[in-house]
């Protein structure tokens, strides 16, 4: 509800409105963070609410990972730290000292493709392509997690990866591909 100055904050006199807005507070001061992002060792220096996805985004220019929701509900921000999948609109940088990040610019290259990527192309599962990152990194982690064999399975494993195309048959065949053969 907007509170407007005939309202409750309009009673308060300006000094109690000041203290309750802090301007300039600590917040602002920027921190220092080395992190390694595929592969190459990086040093942050950044202000300490800026997400690991702005950061990726923003600082170093990896635009591969889509910000779709920013609140952690369609999974297009999905990166690796150390391995592991992260949403990572949901993750500040300042959090990752001496972690090990990996993007879809580090899984495979236009000249040599992961598996992953090669098998996205191969089954047409992806059509605007804007969830295509984040799908490929979780499916990517998703060979590495104790995922059961059948495309239920692989499904509930893949549902926090939202495709607003509806891609979800051609990406799941990608992934029982490359499940099978490995
Ligand atoms: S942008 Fe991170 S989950 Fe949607
Ligand atoms: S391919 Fe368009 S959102 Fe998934």
């Amino acid at each position: 509800m907007w509170v407007g100055s005939s309202g409750a904050l309009g009673a308060l006199p300006a000094a109690a409105l000041a203290a309750s807005v802090p301007v300039g507070a600590a917040d602002d001061v920027p921190v220092t963070v080395r992190l390694t992002v595929n592969d190459v060792a990086q040093e942050a220096r950044v202000d300490v609410r800026t997400s690991l996805l702005d950061y990726l985004r923003e600082n170093l220019r990896l635009t591969g990972t889509k910000k779709g929701c920013d609140h952690g509900q369609c999974g297009a921000c999905t990166v690796h730290v150390n391995g592991r999948r992260v949403n990572s609109c949901l993750s500040l940088v300042a959090m990752h000292e001496g972690d090990s990040i990996t993007t879809i610019e580090g899984l495979g290259t236009p000249d040599r493709l992961h598996p992953l990527q090669a098998a996205f192309v191969a089954h047409d599962g992806l059509q605007c392509g804007y969830c295509t990152s984040g799908q490929i990194m979780s499916a990517a982690a998703l060979l590495t997690e104790p995922c059961g064999r059948t495309d239920a399975d692989v499904k509930e494993a893949m549902s926090g990866n939202i495709c607003r195309c509806g891609a979800y048959s051609n990406i799941v065949a990608a992934i029982r591909q490359v499940r099978d053969a490995g």
